[in-house]
């Protein structure tokens, strides 16, 4: 983005209060004092097994519930299991504990326990209108401690849940983004190879994302590209050297820095493309975001290369001048990191109609980050897209 070239008017919503470190959990929670009222513990069996005697002590002068209950790709039933919990036992605060589909959960229970309103009703006009207003000084406090790096779902105001119907909705409020966030490194030193390679794959993308598409907030713009910067470079570290906390760190940064990024500036199309994919193939976030980045920024860099080649400059990737080439050197660079990632550019079995297909750029022309790709995608080429990552 040129200098000047931001909107004459404009408002930025910032994420909470985040602590960084080895002992950012401590710090967090000795901060919020009283407002930690009673706190639902929203976690996933497997992080609370690996992480919860690390982490109990830090909870040791109030009262908590434990829900262990979130799974991966969560739905409203996992919502409405918490939620139960939550009103069971009077929680008046949220501290979530695990990855995307935990933070998620939490941030669509806390719509809820603060609203009123149940799990379904937030997809009603009287759910999204509450979604939509500024948090009241009542809504409960919500700490996130993430324990993978990726979504930043930590950092982000959307949530992504599948609802009764089978499809996944996107929720999004500023006033269910976490109010304070503990980033801690060591909680992130167990993640396996494959989440730690997906989760930096997705966060490379968010910052991309934010940074090649239309919106105009200067600083969304300056988060996107830094989280990219950070993100790219910290991918093959922490692939190489799964055990060094610097690395873990620089990731951890990268993507909370990307989810705010996207949390000002939204994304592209290759993750509006890739949502009503995910509700078709039982396949990891990443490994549907790597094919679809391929196909669809090779094709917008056709007539929009300039923010890639733009980013490519400003990261040191070897650059010509030349526009277009700039532009695919980046896009090469990414695919390569991709591959480190073991991450296919290809879908190996994608079968799609193209009765399929359509249905598909429908359901992806919903969200709001396809206006704001930097190459206009009408829907005869949306669907064009899709059927040439079929097979
Ligand atoms: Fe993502």
């Amino acid at each position: 983005m040129q200098p000047g070239s931001f909107p004459a008017d404009g408002q930025i919503a910032w994420p909470g209060i985040c602590y960084w470190g080895c002992s950012a959990l401590a710090r967090a929670v000795q901060a919020a004092g009283a407002r930690l009222q009673r706190p639902l513990v929203v976690t996933d069996a497997g992080v609370w097994s690996a992480l919860g005697p690390r982490v109990v002590s830090e909870f040791a002068a109030f009262e908590w519930t434990l829900h262990d209950g979130v799974v991966s790709n969560p739905s409203l039933v996992q919502v409405r299991q918490a939620l139960h919990v939550a009103r069971q036992h009077g929680c008046r605060s949220i501290v979530a504990l695990g990855g995307g589909s935990v933070m998620d959960v939490a941030k669509v229970m806390l719509a809820c326990l603060a609203s009123g309103l149940e799990p379904e009703r937030l997809l009603t006009p009287e759910g999204q209108t509450w979604l939509a207003a500024p948090s009241s000084g009542d809504d409960p406090l919500f700490i996130a401690v993430p324990t993978t790096s990726g979504t930043g779902s930590e950092s982000s105001s959307a949530a992504l849940i599948q609802g009764d119907d089978g499809r996944k909705h996107l929720f999004r409020s500023t006033r269910t983004r976490p109010g304070m966030v503990a980033l801690q490194p060591d909680l992130t030193l167990g993640l396996p190879r494959a989440p730690t390679a997906h989760g930096g794959f997705d966060a490379v993308l968010h910052a991309l994302g934010a940074w090649v598409n239309q919106d105009r907030s200067p600083v969304g713009k300056a988060m996107a590209l830094h989280a990219l910067r950070l993100c790219m470079k910290a991918l093959p570290e922490v692939l190489r050297a799964p055990q060094s906390l610097q690395a873990r760190a620089d990731m951890q940064m990268g993507a909370y820095m990307a989810g705010v990024a996207i949390g000002l500036s939204k994304v592209d199309a290759v993750h509006a493309m890739c949502t009503p994919l995910e509700s078709r193939v039982h396949m990891a976030h990443a490994e549907v975001l790597g094919p679809i980045f391929s196909v669809v920024s090779r094709y917008t860099v056709d007539t929009v290369p300039e923010p890639y080649a733009e980013a490519a400059r400003a990261l040191g990737v070897p650059t010509t001048g030349r526009e277009r080439d700039d532009a695919l050197a980046l896009i090469e660079a990414v695919e390569a990191l991709a591959m480190q990632a073991q991450i296919a550019l290809r879908f190996e079995s994608l079968r799609l109609t193209p009765g399929d297909a359509s249905q598909l750029a429908a359901q992806a022309q919903q969200s709001a980050s396809l206006p704001l790709h930097p190459r206009a995608l009408a829907m005869d080429e949306i669907k064009s897209l899709y059927l040439q990552m079929a097979v």
